[in-house]
C-alpha cells in the first residue's frame, strides 16, 4: 500500500471529508493505492505512559488490545501517512491525538535505558485539515507540532494542504477547495 489516510472528523460528510473525496478520487486516477482509516467509533485507548512498548523492539508492543493495534499494522504497510483532520483548539482533534501519543511511543523505542530502533523511521508524513481562522492563525500550531513530531520519530514531513471553513452559514465546498484537493494529491504522488 502507498498511502495510509487516517481520518480523526467526527464528521460524515463534514468539511474535512469534503476535501478527502475528490483527494481520493485523484489518488483513483493517478493508480496511487490507499487504505483510509476513520478513527470515528474506533477503540482507542489513551497513552498511559506505562512503557510496556519498550520492551519490545520488533514489534509496536502495547499493552492495549485496542484498534490502534490495527492502525499500527496498516501504517507500517504503508510508505505515507496521511493525517486528516479538522483542527479542535488549535490541535487535531481527541481520537487523532490519542493515535499519535500511543505511535510516538510505540514506533520509537528510545524511551528505555538503551537507544532501539524506530520502526517507522524513512516513511512520509503529509497533512490534511480545516480550520475556522485563516490557515495560518488555525493550522500553524498543528502543523509546527508535526514537523516536530516526524523530526523526533525519523519520518519525513513533506506538506498540508488547509481550507478554511468561514463560518456555519457559507456552504463550505467549492471548485477552487476541490481543485486544490487534487492538486494535492498530484504532489504527493510524485514524492510517494
Ligand atoms: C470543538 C471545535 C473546536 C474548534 N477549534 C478550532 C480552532 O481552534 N481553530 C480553528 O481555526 N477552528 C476551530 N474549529 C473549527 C473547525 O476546525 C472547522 O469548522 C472545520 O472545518 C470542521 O471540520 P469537519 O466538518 O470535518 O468537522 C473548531 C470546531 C469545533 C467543533
Amino acid at each position: 500500500m502507498k498511502m495510509c489516510i487516517l481520518m480523526g472528523s467526527p464528521r460524515e460528510n463534514g468539511n474535512t471529508e469534503s476535501l478527502l473525496v475528490p483527494f481520493r478520487d485523484e489518488l483513483d486516477k493517478l493508480g496511487v493505492t490507499y487504505d483510509m482509516i476513520w478513527l470515528k467509533g474506533k477503540n482507542l485507548n489513551p497513552c498511559v505512559a506505562c512503557r510496556t512498548c519498550q520492551k519490545n523492539w520488533s514489534s509496536f508492543g502495547c499493552v492495549w488490545k485496542d484498534d490502534v493495534y490495527d492502525i499500527y499494522e496498516r501504517i507500517m504497510d504503508a510508505r505515507m501517512i496521511v493525517l486528516a483532520s479538522p483542527i479542535y483548539s488549535w490541535y487535531c482533534t481527541g481520537p487523532m491525538k490519542i493515535v499519535l501519543d500511543r505511535l510516538v511511543y510505540g514506533m520509537n523505542k528510545i524511551y528505555g535505558e538503551k537507544m532501539g530502533p524506530q520502526l517507522w523511521k524513512g516513511k512520509k508524513m503529509a497533512l490534511i485539515t480545516t480550520c475556522g481562522y485563516p490557515p495560518e492563525k488555525g493550522a500553524d500550531l498543528w502543523e509546527a507540532g508535526m514537523k516536530r513530531y516526524c523530526k523526533h520519530s525519523g519520518l519525513e514531513y513533506t506538506k498540508m494542504l488547509v481550507e478554511r471553513h468561514a463560518g456555519y452559514h457559507i456552504e463550505f465546498m467549492d471548485a477552487e477547495k476541490e481543485a486544490h484537493a487534487r492538486q494535492f494529491a498530484r504532489e504527493l504522488s510524485k514524492i510517494l
